[in-house]
């Protein structure tokens, strides 16, 4: 390993300065030790903004206050928990694992990286930043946080999204992270990058101002550096709020697709925006709506929700049928009250609540 330069020797005590003289951030997890807990903020945050995490966070623990609660519990009620967060698959492998460590593991949390890495739905960052807090193992996170404050400090121009620049960035991370005091390095940075160092710097509060190479270079919006363009798929969801003495038909998503196990109302999708002539038709053909045995009560505005690779747009279309359709076997009729008990996307929900 090469011998470490003035700044890089310089790093972490900077950092760790400002961690304890200026960082006020405050989050429920930080400074826990149970290791069943930061695993579940962790999961919680992997694709979260900490602000909509906390109040998750907090109804977990109250619910599950530990692994062997979470493991027990019924699915639904743990996927109820979670709904609104999104990339449901996070929850699967949460119960999958919390039923593992319960079970195979006695309930005994692994404690070493290379186990930790090894639980369903972790990954490096996620085993390094449970190894650092939980244990005090020295293994430096590197997350979305840690990509953009090395790429502007250090001036470093390896695309994040490579192989290489995955290499480099954790092999950098590592030099620079303070060993004996893993964990609180660890919060640091990532505080660091969501306080100062943010998409949209505050440099005049920033103790790196005199080093750092984007802000000494005038490249702050240049880095980091991303090698490829997303390509984002837009998707039309045409839903159905079938109306049939007081009932209205869900169903489960079974498909390998977004929002898998949560419920939703029979729906068409097209991959163009549709007239609503056009969706009755395909609904027809569908078996979701008998011809002539139907009235159009309402249909609602266009509503959107961005994804991460895709779009999903649509509307939603009330209807009184005269009866129920046969063959739908997947369907569940309730009354409206019992629609809380289910988990719905947010995409759906968003709708059902401004009605
Ligand atoms: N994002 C993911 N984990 C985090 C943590 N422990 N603190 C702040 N932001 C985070």
């Amino acid at each position: 390993m090469p011998a470490k330069s003035k700044k890089q020797q310089d790093f972490a005590p900077l950092l760790l300065r400002w961690n304890r003289e200026k960082n006020t951030r405050q989050m429920p997890w930080k400074g826990e030790k149970d290791p069943y807990k930061i695993w579940l903020s962790e999961i919680i945050l992997q694709q979260t903004r900490v602000e909509q995490g906390w109040s998750y966070y907090n109804n977990f623990i109250r619910s599950f206050p530990d692994v062997h609660a979470l493991a027990k519990a019924p699915e639904a009620k743990v996927f109820k928990l979670w709904e609104g967060l999104g990339y449901y698959s996070r929850c699967r492998n949460l119960i999958v694992s919390a039923k593992y460590i319960s079970g195979d593991l006695k309930g005994k949390f692994p404690d070493s990286y290379e186990k930790i890495n090894t639980l369903k739905g972790v990954g490096p960052y996620t085993a390094a930043a449970i190894s650092s807090f939980a244990f005090n193992l020295p293994y430096a996170v590197v997350d979305g946080n840690v990509f953009r404050v090395l790429a502007r400090i250090f001036g470093i121009r390896t695309p994040i999204d490579s192989a290489q620049g995955k290499k480099e960035f954790t092999q950098l991370a590592n030099e620079l992270l303070d060993k004996n005091q893993a964990g609180l390095y660890n919060q640091a940075i990532m505080d660091f990058g969501a306080v100062i160092c943010k998409p949209s710097p505050v440099c005049d509060q920033c103790p790196f101002q005199k080093k750092c190479y984007a802000c000494l270079h005038d490249k702050i919006n240049e880095l980091p550096v991303k090698e490829k363009k997303l390509s984002i798929k837009k998707r039309w969801f045409y839903y159905f709020l079938l109306e049939c003495k007081n009932e209205t038909a869900i169903r489960q998503r079974t498909g390998k697709d977004i929002w898998q196990q949560l419920y939703e109302f029979p729906m068409i999708e097209t991959e163009k925006e549709t007239d609503l002539k056009a969706v009755l038709s395909k609904a027809e053909k569908d078996g979701i709506l008998l011809k002539g045995k139907y009235d159009v009560l309402s249909v609602s505005g266009v509503y959107k929700q961005q994804l991460s690779h895709q779009l999903i747009a649509g509307q939603f279309i009330r209807i009184k049928l005269k009866s129920k359709p046969a063959r739908k076997n997947d369907w569940i009729w309730l009354p409206g009250s019992k629609l809380r008990k289910y988990a719905f996307p947010k995409f759906i929900n968003q709708h059902v609540r401004e009605k």
